[in-house]
Order: C-alpha cells, then structure tokens, then sequence
C-alpha cells in the first residue's frame, strides 16, 4: 500500500459519526489507547492512505480505511449503515451479468453491504446500504409500513380527479394500493407530483401514474422514512448517524424509543 504523509484528512472531530483514532484502535483490539497514541506519533497508522501522526485524529469508523503498519483493522462487530444518492443509469444489484454500471460500482465502504430493495434503474435518489441482515429484513418487510416520499415528473398535468384517486387508494394486480399522500408541486403546470407511498411493490410509482395513461419522465426518491439526500451529490453515499440508524430500528420496530 503506498502512503502520503499527512496529518489531517479534513475529518469533522465531534460529528455524531467519528471516533478519536486512538479509539478506534482500542475498540478494534489493536492496543489501548495510551500505546495506539504511540503508534500514531511514530507514524505507523494511516487513514485512507495518508500518514496520521497528529493525536487527537478522528476517523468514521463506517467509512475510512485505517491501516497499522500496513495491515488494514477492522471494527469486526460494527455494522455498516450507508445512504446513496443513486444516480441515473445504474442498477440495483451485486452484480451485472451484462456489465452495466451498478450501484455497487459506487460504494466504497470498509465492509461488503447490500442495498435495502431496490429503485429502478433510472429511478434516482435515497438508496440504503447495509451489512445487517436483521435491520434489512425488519425494513423490507410489509409490516414495517415505512414512508417512500417520491417526486414525479409526468409527460402531462395530472389531473386533480387522479390525485384524488391515487389519494385513497387504487387497483393495481388485483391488489390494492393504501392510501398515498399525493400533492401537486407548485411552479410545475401540475406535471411534478410529490407522493408518499407506504408499501414498495415492483415499480410501484411508475405503475400508479401509468395505470392513468401518464408517462413518468423523471422519477426521484426524496425520502425514505427520516432519511433524505440533502446536502449529497448524485452518486455519492455517507454513512447514516446514530441518530438516524435508532430512527430506522425504532420505524421497524426493532427498537424502542
Ligand atoms: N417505484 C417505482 O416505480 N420505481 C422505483 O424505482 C421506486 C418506486
């Protein structure tokens, strides 16, 4: 591994979702934090392939790659919660058979994740990550009824009687869908619908509007239960804070409040 020598890596010290280094290493067993400082001052631990040698370092322990004398550590027993800001054009898979570009081709996480469900592949927008099967599962399931906010862009104005319709409920393969929250977007000559749907069936949104004779141009995920992509290019992932990660169990009923 080659290494940059460096002292700072832009790291935030005291976001919700960073850790003294010294730390880090004592959780993952290296060494106690007296002796990990020792090792830090001495130059034997890099972050992302730069050269730590400042005490008092902080690094995310979801996300960064720390190395001590050039063997990478691993947290073992953390899990790994991601939020992408998935791009157009990619699909929602571990792999493509056909080799077209994947989710997958843009995270960089520390461990092996799998995304939670799926969004179509030029559907953009919130797409979750994980290693926790359990947190996945609890998500995924019908039960959970978690908030999927979604903002349409049809070929034409939908019509108010639609909305309505879409509102209570509509007929989809002989099932119902529940209740949605449908609201017209302001500016958008009605063709931008916002709606919050509580299941995800198989391109359930896409569908909804189609089943009106709509073509649905742009489709985008602003939401998924508490989790939005603000502040996040297309394409890029951050780690969930705690914060978010309890709201998630607590939505899932794996948690209390
Ligand atoms: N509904 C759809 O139609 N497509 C998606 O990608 C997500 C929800």
């Amino acid at each position: 591994m080659t290494t940059r020598k460096k002292t700072d890596a832009g790291l935030q010290p005291g976001s919700p979702d960073t850790v003294r280094l010294n730390r880090f290493l004592s959780m993952c067993g290296v060494a106690s934090r007296r002796k990990a400082d020792e090792m830090i001052a001495a130059g034997l631990v890099s972050v992302n392939g730069a050269i730590m040698t400042k005490l008092g370092t902080t690094v995310r322990p979801q996300r960064d790659r720390v190395f001590v004398n050039g063997k990478e550590v691993a947290h073992v027993d953390a899990p790994v919660y991601l939020v992408m800001n998935k791009p157009k054009d990619t699909i929602t898979t571990m792999h493509d058979e056909r080799g077209r570009a994947t989710v997958m081709d843009l995270v960089h996480a520390r461990k092996r994740v799998f995304p939670i469900g799926r969004l179509d592949r030029n559907t953009t927008g919130v797409l979750l990550f994980t290693n926790d099967g359990a947190f996945a599962n609890a998500l995924m399931h019908p039960r959970s009824e978690i908030p999927k906010a979604y903002l349409v862009t049809c070929d034409k104005a939908v019509e108010r009687e639609h909305m309505v319709q879409l509102r209570n409920g509509i007929r989809l393969d002989k099932k119902m869908t529940a209740p949605a929250d449908v609201v017209p977007i302001p500016g958008s000559r009605g063709k931008e619908v916002g709606i919050t749907i509580h299941e995800g069936w198989n391109r359930q949104v896409r569908r909804m509007f189609e089943s009106f004779g709509y073509d649905v141009r742009k489709l985008d995920r602003v939401a998924y239960g508490p989790i939005t992509k603000e502040g996040l290019p297309r394409g890029a992932t951050r780690p969930l804070t705690p914060r978010e990660i309890r709201q998630l169990k607590t939505l899932a009923g794996i948690e209390r409040e």
